[in-house]
């Protein structure tokens, strides 16, 4: 059973393969956290500090008793006004102003199945099993209903909380966390993945001390600046040792994730909606649902955390077709021509792109309303005819008439001032009576907390999508959003957050009306790279930045929540766009090649011997695309401190490999790099592909391999690995760098 519940201790024990996570209701009904960590079979509450603490108040119940206070003591869903003075999961304000509530057991549930949520998206699994865990605050009569789901395989255990007003009287959210997670003791680092456009997901890591360190967003979108992913690990685990514990937020908009050191050196985690501009109204019986949170933990180091998310991702948050096959290698219009294309132009494009093995054609920005530049027509997803030179039915059929798929980039939740839409209903854009707005790359925000207009959007794209046959959508959004005034809420403390729910309602709505239809998200590249968006796009943009060298970066600090699979990656021109850096061909296809593979550049210009290259990565992708979807992947260097970039992957019968490493910086007379192997079976042996060497599991995860010196920049390689019987043995050495 994967939730045990002992009635006389009223401890209740959630296990998965290797972790268990336990928590009490004690005599005065308080819900104390008692364990997170290795999976065992006792009962912690021994470890719970009573001690007489100056100005650490009591509770009244607890009478003389000056040893018992909720200051201390570990909690699962701390409140503001019980005396507990760290960041709170819970503040609940009522009209006059007080806050004050005092949550205490009302009883539980345990149930078969993963819970789901109203509107929002979460991980799911028929597996699974459910514990709702419900509070009361007799006064007011606030509720609320706490939910685990735990998720066995994958070392999960996601959490979300139902509040609900039970009262006569009506309150206010003002903030509403989904996870409060205490430790007793034990000193910690926070890795946080920072970043900005183009440069998203860098890897923080800083200890945990005394005080509050913050992450979050409240840009409307997770954003580029902090991803709704952290991890808290003993400051000794490294990528293979030590216990560490993931969070991620399955929610796509404001977020906020605070770790805080105490007076008593305990450490207290959150993680949740933000509390900026957020003041959730609840009339007598409403209710507010708190996105969910995926935790794990891991005994064994950084690396199998990531493991385990990424098989929470892969298995029980992505969804549809796509979820486990392979992507369809694709070009995408964007750094090829921009806005600069005709419909002959796009043909062509797809012509060139069949002849190397390309499989699908990806329209950007550009073929609607009249927009040439980002400064118009978002809202009027009308196709521009005039400019293709032909309707998109005729553009899409000759696209696929060259054996490829047809794909098409939108904006939905944007409206430019200079559309018909924006000067037919101005009040649908987000925007505070008598203010100017802030604008972002010339665009404002359509007001999405408003169904009409998520009704609206929802069929015009859908026309779009049929008229052109559509196989591929890339799911765009441009900017942060500001000036959160919607025409249509009573109360604005509640209109970010009904922003997204209005996000995620037309992407049920478009998903499930297409679901053939293979959906990439994107935000500016990886502005919104997080597992809500991932529930209904099983791959997401990674970054604008295409060059490989920063992407080896962004790839390796996104690699920690999330699974190549999910990582939209292209070959683009030299000189890099974004940088002006020029990398070798082969050296673009290898970065790449390690995500949802693509090319964003225009064929017209390689010369003979460039294509023979795109050919033959593609058909190398080909090849190892499999292990991307189901293999594990394994972190082998920091390249945001070390002089290069290696990365593996390997499937799960441990018969199939790939490696790859890419030098990022040169010097000379540089000494040897050696590579130590990781998720082989030390007891078999592997041929390399190029060289035809073979060498043991055990030698290469022992000891690893030299990688052979090569003099210039950005000199990469790649290595296939097949298990091998023994009489294939061959002799052993040096690799061959391409
Ligand atoms: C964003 C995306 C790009 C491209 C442009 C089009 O910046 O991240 O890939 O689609 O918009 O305007």
């Amino acid at each position: 059973m994967a939730i045990v519940y002992d009635k006389e201790q009223g401890i209740f024990s959630l296990h998965t393969r290797n972790s268990t996570y336990q928590m009490k209701v004690d005599g005065y009904g308080y819900l104390l956290h008692l364990y997170y960590g290795k999976k065992i079979n006792t009962f912690m509450d021994y470890m719970l500090p009573y001690y007489d603490r100056g100005f650490s108040g009591n509770p009244y119940d607890a009478g003389e008793d000056r040893t018992y206070s909720l200051d201390v003591l570990p909690q699962e869903f701390p409140v503001l006004g019980t005396g507990d003075y760290r960041s709170c999961a819970l503040k609940v304000r009522e009209e006059n102003g007080c806050c004050g509530c005092d949550l205490r057991y009302a009883g539980h549930e345990i149930l078969d199945g993963k819970y789901a949520l109203d509107g929002l998206p979460a991980s799911y699994s028929e597996q699974a099993q459910t514990l709702e865990i419900k509070l009361k605050d007799e006064r007011t009569g606030m509720g609320v209903t706490l939910l685990y789901g735990v998720l066995e395989d994958c070392d999960v255990i996601a959490r979300s909380a139902r509040v609900e007003n039970a009262g006569k009287a009506k309150l206010y959210l003002e903030k509403a966390a989904s996870v409060c997670l205490d430790f007793l003791y034990g000193d910690y680092d926070v890795l946080a993945f920072y970043g900005r456009h183009a440069m998203e997901r860098n890897v923080q890591r800083t200890a945990v001390s005394h005080g509050r360190q913050v992450f979050g967003s409240s840009r409307g979108a997770s954003s580029h600046q902090y991803n709704p992913f952290v991890v808290l690990a003993q400051q000794e685990a490294t990528e293979r040792t030590g216990e560490c514990y993931g969070a991620a937020f399955v929610y796509s908009g404001n977020f906020c994730a605070e770790v805080e050191k105490d007076q008593f050196d305990q450490t207290r985690f959150l993680m949740g909606l933000s509390e900026e501009q957020f003041s959730y109204p609840l009339k007598p019986g409403s209710f507010f649902c708190a996105p969910e949170v995926v935790l794990s933990y891991s005994p064994q180091g950084i690396n199998q955390l990531s493991h385990n998310f990424h098989h929470c991702v892969q298995e029980h948050i992505c969804r549809g077709k796509y979820k486990n096959q392979v992507r369809p290698v694709l070009v995408n219009s964007w750094e090829a021509c921009y806005f600069n294309f005709d419909g002959e132009a796009l043909v062509r494009l797809a012509e060139q792109a069949a002849e190397l093995g390309v499989e699908l054609l990806v329209l950007d920005d550009g073929w609607f309303g009249h927009r040439d530049d980002d400064n118009s027509s978002l809202g009027d997803w009308e196709v521009n005819e005039e400019k293709l030179g032909c309707s998109l039915g005729e553009l899409s059929e000759r696209v696929h008439q060259n054996g490829l798929k047809f794909g098409i980039w939108i904006e939905p939740e944007m409206i430019s001032e200079d559309s018909d839409l924006y000067r037919l209903y101005p009040e649908w854009a987000l925007q505070i009576p008598g203010k100017k707005p802030v604008r972002a790359r010339n665009q404002l925000v359509l007001d999405f907390s408003n169904p009409q207009v998520v009704e609206y959007i929802f069929g015009k794209i859908s026309d779009v999508l049929q008229q052109g046959k559509v196989d591929y959508v890339k799911w765009d959004m441009n900017r942060s959003l500001a000036d959160i005034y919607s025409g249509n809420a009573e109360e604005q403390g509640r209109a970010s957050y009904d922003y997204m729910l209005g996000v995620y309602r037309l992407l049920e709505l478009l998903t499930a009306k297409f679901p053939d239809i293979l959906w990439e998200g994107c935000c500016g590249g990886g502005g919104r790279f997080d597992m809500g968006m991932l529930y209904y796009t099983p791959q997401i943009w990674c970054s604008d930045n295409t060059d490989a060298a920063d992407r080896v970066r962004i790839q390796y600090g996104t690699s920690f929540g999330y699974p190549l699979s999910s990582i939209g990656a292209h070959v683009s021109a030299v000189p890099n766009h974004q940088t002006g850096r020029s990398i070798s061909l082969s050296a673009r296809g290898i970065v790449a090649m390690t995500g949802a593979f693509g090319y964003e550049l225009d064929f017209g210009e390689l010369i003979e011997e460039e294509k023979e290259e795109v050919k033959r990565q593609i058909k190398v992708y080909h090849q190892i695309a499999p292990l991307l979807v189901s293999g594990k992947y394994y972190r082998l260097s920091n390249p945001a401190r070390e002089e290069y970039g290696a990365w593996m992957v390997v499937d799960a019968e441990r018969m199939n490999a790939l490696l790859s490493i890419v030098m990022l910086d040169i010097h000379g007379n540089m000494p040897v790099i050696y590579v130590r192997l990781d998720g082989l079976d030390a007891g078999k042996k592997y041929k390399e592909q190029t060289s035809g060497k073979v060498y043991t599991g055990e030698a290469l995860m022992a000891c690893g391999l030299p990688v052979p010196l090569q003099k210039g920049d950005y000199q990469a390689c790649q290595m296939i690995f097949e298990a091998v019987e023994d009489e294939q043995d061959g002799k052993s050495g040096n690799a061959n760098c391409r």
